[in-house]
């Protein structure tokens, strides 16, 4: 399935701040995910940035001006208001908001949005001050009220050089509040999908845990593309070093015990639940309060007890179950064996021995095992990808 985001019209609305070369990058990503991207500066933006910078980068006519004589917006002014799938102003300053707000319609960017009922994301890049002011805290509220979705800002170093909230949030984030507008409706809208990813840590005392090589890619990977398919989605991590995806509820989690706290709350309401985590299977006996030292003998043997298995304890008929088998040898065997134990819809089997599949990497090659016998060996493919064939199969349950 691919992105929501492939062959959508999506007009970028640019405004004057210093993060207009953000939108750059973000103007280059909407490409390679396939958009068609018109892009719309404003006055103040092309101080920062120039036409030919997203011409290059969209292949399509820049819009600067509503009475440009080669540009089709001075016969039809909304025409591009008609044509968007969804529009995008990132970075969005405290003017072109209160502009919007208020339903100024001065330029071709404001006449746009007037005019259109296409989703709108609006990514605030400002001064912390600007921000926290009561006009512009009034005019995000209008907006919220009014169903735009404001993406940011984020808290860090500001243009200033002072510390606040109101940089624009980064592109990769926005590209997620696009795809999850752009897939709101899609064939998984209505369902709650818990997805748990990571490996746990299990500790030792105060600096020391034990725990695993997962990544955590592959279970954000289904999150996400659960999010782009319109479902509700509850993520259980792991301690990792991913990004939140936006528009997903995260909770993090450092043991498997909290792990199965956590996944048996999410799953009260849940119609599915993708356990994509790798769950140490073991955990010390006991926690030390302080640090262990390490001067008192040459060898020390830790005692350790079996962690509860998480998905095997949720039982509810109307939850789809999918597994995860990391396997070194006998795929194909452990698999089946770890369907009945677990009592699992199917399983979802990585070899961890190919470079290119299993941890950490982008990529992976997995077998999908179902309670009959039957495998389906899918091709190498981006874990977003690999992410939608499971989800295909989730939904197929449903
Ligand atoms: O038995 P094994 O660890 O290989 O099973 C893997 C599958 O079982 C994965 O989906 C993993 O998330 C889940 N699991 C679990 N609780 C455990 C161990 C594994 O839910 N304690």
């Amino acid at each position: 399935m691919p992105s929501p985001i492939q062959n959508k019209r999506i007009v970028l609305g640019v405004t004057g701040s210093i993060a207009c070369y953000k939108a750059a990058d973000l103007a280059s990503k909407l490409v390679q995910s396939g958009a068609l991207v018109d892009t719309v500066l404003t006055e103040a933006a092309r101080e920062f940035v120039s036409e030919l910078t997203f011409k290059s980068l969209t292949h399509r006519e820049v819009h600067t001006s509503l009475y440009s004589p080669n540009s089709n917006l001075s016969i039809n002014h909304v025409a591009l208001a008609e044509s968007a799938d969804l529009i995008i102003v990132a970075p969005a300053t405290a003017n072109t908001i209160a502009k919007i707000a208020n339903g100024i319609s001065d330029d071709v960017l404001t006449t746009t949005i007037l005019a259109t009922t296409a989703p709108i994301i609006i990514a605030p890049a400002m001064d912390a001050n600007m921000f926290d002011n009561p006009a512009t805290e009034a005019n995000v509220t209008t907006l919220i009220g009014r169903g735009f979705f404001i993406a940011g800002p984020a808290e860090g170093r500001l243009a200033s050089g002072l510390m606040g909230k109101g940089r624009m949030i980064e592109p990769f984030d926005i590209m997620g509040a696009a795809s999850m507008l752009l897939g709101k409706d899609g064939d998984l809208s209505g369902k709650k999908i818990v997805v748990s990813a990571g490996g746990t840590e299990e500790a030792i005392d105060p600096v020391r845990n034990i725990t695993n090589r997962s990544s955590g890619k592959m279970g954000y990977a289904i999150a996400e593309a659960a999010r782009d398919r319109g479902a509700m989605v509850s993520l259980v991590a792991a301690p990792n070093h991913l990004a939140k995806p936006i528009g997903i509820s995260v909770t993090n989690i450092q043991s498997a015990e909290d792990m199965k706290k956590a996944i048996e709350d999410e799953c009260l309401e849940a119609d599915a639940l993708i356990m994509a985590a790798a769950v140490a299977d073991w955990r010390p006996l006991e926690k030390l309060d302080s640090k262990a030292k390490k001067d008192k003998s040459d060898h020390w043997s830790l005692e350790l007890v079996k962690n509860p298995d998480i998905v095997a304890g949720i039982n509810s008929s109307k939850l789809i179950k999918v597994g995860f088998a990391a396997e070194s040898e006998n795929l194909v065997e452990n698999s089946k064996t770890k369907i009945e134990s677990k009592n699992l819809d199917f399983i979802v089997a990585n070899d961890i021995t190919a470079a290119d599949s299993g941890f950490s990497v982008d990529t992976n090659r997995v077998t999908i095992i179902h309670p009959d016998g039957t495998t389906e060996v899918l091709p190498l493919m981006s874990k977003y990808d690999v992410a939608h064939s499971i989800l295909d199969r989730v939904k197929s349950g449903f």
